[in-house]
Protein backbone atom coordinates (compact mmCIF):
# COMPACT_ATOMS: atom_id res chain seq x y z
CA UNK A 1 0.00 0.00 0.00
CA UNK A 2 1.12 3.21 -1.26
CA UNK A 3 1.53 4.87 2.24
CA UNK A 4 2.67 8.88 0.84
CA UNK A 5 1.24 11.70 2.93
CA UNK A 6 -1.67 13.19 1.01
CA UNK A 7 -1.35 17.12 0.98
CA UNK A 8 -5.01 17.98 2.11
CA UNK A 9 -7.11 21.24 1.03
CA UNK A 10 -9.81 22.84 3.42
CA UNK A 11 -12.16 25.28 2.54
CA UNK A 12 -14.23 27.44 4.88
CA UNK A 13 -17.02 29.87 4.55
CA UNK A 14 -16.76 33.37 5.38
CA UNK A 15 -17.80 32.72 8.93
CA UNK A 16 -16.13 29.56 9.52
CA UNK A 17 -15.33 28.93 13.61
CA UNK A 18 -12.75 26.48 12.13
CA UNK A 19 -13.19 23.18 14.58
CA UNK A 20 -13.53 20.67 11.65
CA UNK A 21 -10.62 22.24 10.37
CA UNK A 22 -9.03 22.13 13.72
CA UNK A 23 -10.03 18.35 14.49
CA UNK A 24 -8.07 17.56 11.04
CA UNK A 25 -5.08 19.78 11.78
CA UNK A 26 -4.72 17.87 15.00
CA UNK A 27 -4.96 14.35 13.27
CA UNK A 28 -2.58 15.13 11.12
CA UNK A 29 -0.15 16.41 14.10
CA UNK A 30 -0.60 13.40 16.02
CA UNK A 31 -0.28 11.14 13.33
CA UNK A 32 -4.04 9.91 13.04
CA UNK A 33 -4.21 10.97 9.68
CA UNK A 34 -1.16 10.22 6.97
CA UNK A 35 -0.72 14.03 5.29
CA UNK A 36 -1.18 17.33 6.13
CA UNK A 37 -3.12 20.06 5.50
CA UNK A 38 -1.61 22.19 2.32
CA UNK A 39 -4.19 24.95 2.39
CA UNK A 40 -6.96 26.38 3.84
CA UNK A 41 -8.89 28.05 0.62
CA UNK A 42 -11.54 30.33 2.05
CA UNK A 43 -13.92 33.30 0.45
CA UNK A 44 -12.95 35.85 3.17
CA UNK A 45 -9.63 36.43 4.80
CA UNK A 46 -10.48 37.29 8.11
CA UNK A 47 -13.15 34.40 8.69
CA UNK A 48 -12.14 32.88 12.09
CA UNK A 49 -10.86 30.08 10.71
CA UNK A 50 -8.22 31.50 8.13
CA UNK A 51 -7.14 33.34 11.03
CA UNK A 52 -6.81 30.01 13.30
CA UNK A 53 -4.68 28.13 10.37
CA UNK A 54 -2.50 31.34 9.77
CA UNK A 55 -1.47 31.48 13.42
CA UNK A 56 -1.00 27.59 12.80
CA UNK A 57 2.00 28.38 9.91
CA UNK A 58 -1.01 26.83 7.56
CA UNK A 59 -0.89 28.73 3.94
CA UNK A 60 -4.53 30.43 3.07
CA UNK A 61 -5.82 31.61 0.40
CA UNK A 62 -8.64 33.69 -0.03
CA UNK A 63 -10.56 33.25 -3.29
CA UNK A 64 -14.12 35.79 -2.96
CA UNK A 65 -16.60 34.03 -5.68
CA UNK A 66 -17.85 37.22 -6.08
CA UNK A 67 -14.97 38.50 -7.48
CA UNK A 68 -15.29 36.39 -10.54
CA UNK A 69 -17.71 36.87 -13.20
CA UNK A 70 -18.52 33.20 -13.77
CA UNK A 71 -18.46 29.45 -11.90
CA UNK A 72 -15.91 28.53 -14.42
CA UNK A 73 -13.42 31.79 -13.29
CA UNK A 74 -13.79 30.82 -10.32
CA UNK A 75 -13.34 27.17 -10.54
CA UNK A 76 -10.08 28.14 -12.47
CA UNK A 77 -9.00 30.09 -8.91
CA UNK A 78 -9.59 27.53 -7.20
CA UNK A 79 -8.19 24.89 -9.80
CA UNK A 80 -4.96 27.45 -9.36
CA UNK A 81 -3.98 27.38 -5.83
CA UNK A 82 -5.01 23.57 -5.61
CA UNK A 83 -2.34 22.62 -8.30
CA UNK A 84 0.19 25.07 -6.59
CA UNK A 85 0.19 22.96 -3.35
CA UNK A 86 -0.37 19.67 -5.20
CA UNK A 87 -3.64 18.99 -2.96
CA UNK A 88 -4.31 15.10 -3.45
CA UNK A 89 -7.87 15.77 -1.24
CA UNK A 90 -10.46 18.85 -0.67
CA UNK A 91 -11.97 18.47 2.49
CA UNK A 92 -14.92 21.36 2.57
CA UNK A 93 -15.73 22.01 6.55
CA UNK A 94 -18.72 24.54 7.02
CA UNK A 95 -18.24 25.79 3.08
CA UNK A 96 -21.76 27.27 2.53
CA UNK A 97 -21.94 26.65 -1.24
CA UNK A 98 -22.18 24.48 -4.62
CA UNK A 99 -18.34 23.76 -5.84
CA UNK A 100 -17.72 24.95 -9.06
CA UNK A 101 -18.67 22.36 -11.49
CA UNK A 102 -14.67 21.86 -12.46
CA UNK A 103 -13.43 21.03 -9.53
CA UNK A 104 -16.43 18.54 -9.04
CA UNK A 105 -14.92 16.55 -11.86
CA UNK A 106 -10.74 17.10 -11.61
CA UNK A 107 -11.50 15.86 -8.02
CA UNK A 108 -14.03 13.98 -8.40
CA UNK A 109 -14.53 11.02 -5.18
CA UNK A 110 -11.63 13.15 -3.78
CA UNK A 111 -13.85 16.37 -2.26
CA UNK A 112 -15.26 15.37 1.51
CA UNK A 113 -18.53 17.20 3.15
CA UNK A 114 -19.58 16.66 6.54
CA UNK A 115 -22.81 17.41 7.51
CA UNK A 116 -24.26 17.25 11.20
CA UNK A 117 -27.31 15.00 10.56
CA UNK A 118 -27.90 11.61 8.96
CA UNK A 119 -28.28 12.25 5.29
CA UNK A 120 -30.84 11.68 3.58
CA UNK A 121 -32.75 12.98 6.73
CA UNK A 122 -32.15 17.26 7.21
CA UNK A 123 -30.23 18.09 4.31
CA UNK A 124 -30.08 19.97 0.82
CA UNK A 125 -30.61 23.54 0.15
CA UNK A 126 -31.03 25.61 3.35
CA UNK A 127 -30.29 23.53 5.42
CA UNK A 128 -27.64 24.16 7.27
CA UNK A 129 -25.88 25.02 11.23
CA UNK A 130 -28.60 25.41 13.24
CA UNK A 131 -31.83 24.88 11.02
CA UNK A 132 -30.08 20.85 10.59
CA UNK A 133 -30.84 20.97 14.88
CA UNK A 134 -33.80 22.88 15.37
CA UNK A 135 -35.45 20.43 12.05
CA UNK A 136 -34.40 17.26 13.83
CA UNK A 137 -35.97 18.33 17.26
CA UNK A 138 -38.92 19.96 16.06
CA UNK A 139 -39.45 16.27 13.39
CA UNK A 140 -39.20 14.69 17.06
CA UNK A 141 -36.51 12.49 15.85
CA UNK A 142 -34.89 9.92 18.68
CA UNK A 143 -31.48 9.57 16.65
CA UNK A 144 -29.13 12.04 15.01
CA UNK A 145 -25.78 12.62 13.75
CA UNK A 146 -23.48 13.60 11.32
CA UNK A 147 -22.35 12.28 7.92
CA UNK A 148 -19.64 12.55 6.02
CA UNK A 149 -19.90 12.15 1.84
CA UNK A 150 -17.94 12.59 -1.07
CA UNK A 151 -19.09 16.04 -3.15
CA UNK A 152 -20.97 16.39 -6.24
CA UNK A 153 -22.57 19.15 -8.00
CA UNK A 154 -25.24 19.03 -5.69
CA UNK A 155 -25.88 20.19 -1.95
CA UNK A 156 -25.09 16.82 0.73
CA UNK A 157 -26.35 13.97 -2.43
CA UNK A 158 -22.79 12.34 -2.88
CA UNK A 159 -21.93 9.11 -1.72
CA UNK A 160 -21.58 8.55 2.11
CA UNK A 161 -18.48 7.31 3.53
CA UNK A 162 -19.16 7.19 7.42
CA UNK A 163 -21.58 8.12 9.69
CA UNK A 164 -22.17 8.43 13.72
CA UNK A 165 -25.27 8.95 15.36
CA UNK A 166 -26.25 10.22 18.63
CA UNK A 167 -29.29 10.42 20.72
CA UNK A 168 -31.47 12.74 20.61
CA UNK A 169 -32.86 13.59 24.67
CA UNK A 170 -35.74 15.01 26.36
CA UNK A 171 -35.62 18.75 26.01
CA UNK A 172 -32.84 19.06 23.72
CA UNK A 173 -32.60 22.45 21.81
CA UNK A 174 -30.86 23.15 18.32
CA UNK A 175 -27.75 24.18 20.66
CA UNK A 176 -27.60 21.08 22.57
CA UNK A 177 -28.31 18.45 20.04
CA UNK A 178 -25.83 20.65 17.62
CA UNK A 179 -22.85 20.28 20.84
CA UNK A 180 -23.68 16.55 20.96
CA UNK A 181 -23.30 16.16 17.21
CA UNK A 182 -20.62 18.15 17.32
CA UNK A 183 -17.84 15.97 19.11
CA UNK A 184 -19.44 13.39 16.97
CA UNK A 185 -17.88 15.32 13.89
CA UNK A 186 -14.27 15.84 15.27
CA UNK A 187 -14.11 12.00 15.12
CA UNK A 188 -15.96 11.14 11.74
CA UNK A 189 -14.14 13.50 9.71
CA UNK A 190 -10.45 12.43 10.30
CA UNK A 191 -11.19 8.96 10.32
CA UNK A 192 -12.89 9.55 6.91
CA UNK A 193 -9.94 11.46 5.70
CA UNK A 194 -7.26 8.65 7.10
CA UNK A 195 -9.36 5.80 4.97
CA UNK A 196 -9.10 7.74 2.06
CA UNK A 197 -5.53 8.62 2.74
CA UNK A 198 -4.62 4.71 3.15
CA UNK A 199 -6.47 4.16 0.02
CA UNK A 200 -9.26 2.37 1.61
CA UNK A 201 -12.85 4.00 -0.09
CA UNK A 202 -13.93 2.04 -3.36
CA UNK A 203 -16.90 4.19 -4.67
CA UNK A 204 -19.34 1.88 -7.04
CA UNK A 205 -21.96 3.54 -7.48
CA UNK A 206 -23.71 5.69 -4.56
CA UNK A 207 -21.77 2.99 -2.60
CA UNK A 208 -18.76 3.63 -0.52
CA UNK A 209 -17.00 0.31 0.23
CA UNK A 210 -14.74 0.56 3.34
CA UNK A 211 -11.66 -1.76 2.25
CA UNK A 212 -9.80 -3.91 5.07
CA UNK A 213 -6.82 -2.39 5.82
CA UNK A 214 -3.36 -3.67 5.24
CA UNK A 215 -2.53 -6.62 7.17
C1 LIG B 1 -20.29 21.83 11.03
O1 LIG B 1 -21.39 21.63 11.84
C2 LIG B 1 -20.39 20.99 9.79
O2 LIG B 1 -21.12 19.81 10.00
C3 LIG B 1 -21.11 21.88 8.82
O3 LIG B 1 -20.66 23.18 9.12
C4 LIG B 1 -20.21 23.24 10.45
C5 LIG B 1 -18.82 23.79 10.44
O4 LIG B 1 -18.36 23.99 11.75
N1 LIG B 1 -20.90 21.50 7.45
P1 LIG B 1 -16.82 24.27 11.99
O5 LIG B 1 -16.47 25.53 11.24
O6 LIG B 1 -16.07 23.10 11.50
O7 LIG B 1 -16.69 24.45 13.47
Amino acid sequence: MDNQPINIAIMVSGHGRGSNMQAIIDACGEGRITGRVAVVIGVKDDAPAMERARSQGIATAEIRPKAFDSDEAYGAAILDVLTEHQVDLICLAGYMRILPASICSTYKHRVMNIHPALIPLFCGKGMYGEHVHQAAVDYGVKVSGCTVHFVDEQYDTGPIILQRTVPVEEGDTAETLAARVLVQEHIAYPQAVQLFAQGRLKVEGRVVHILPADM
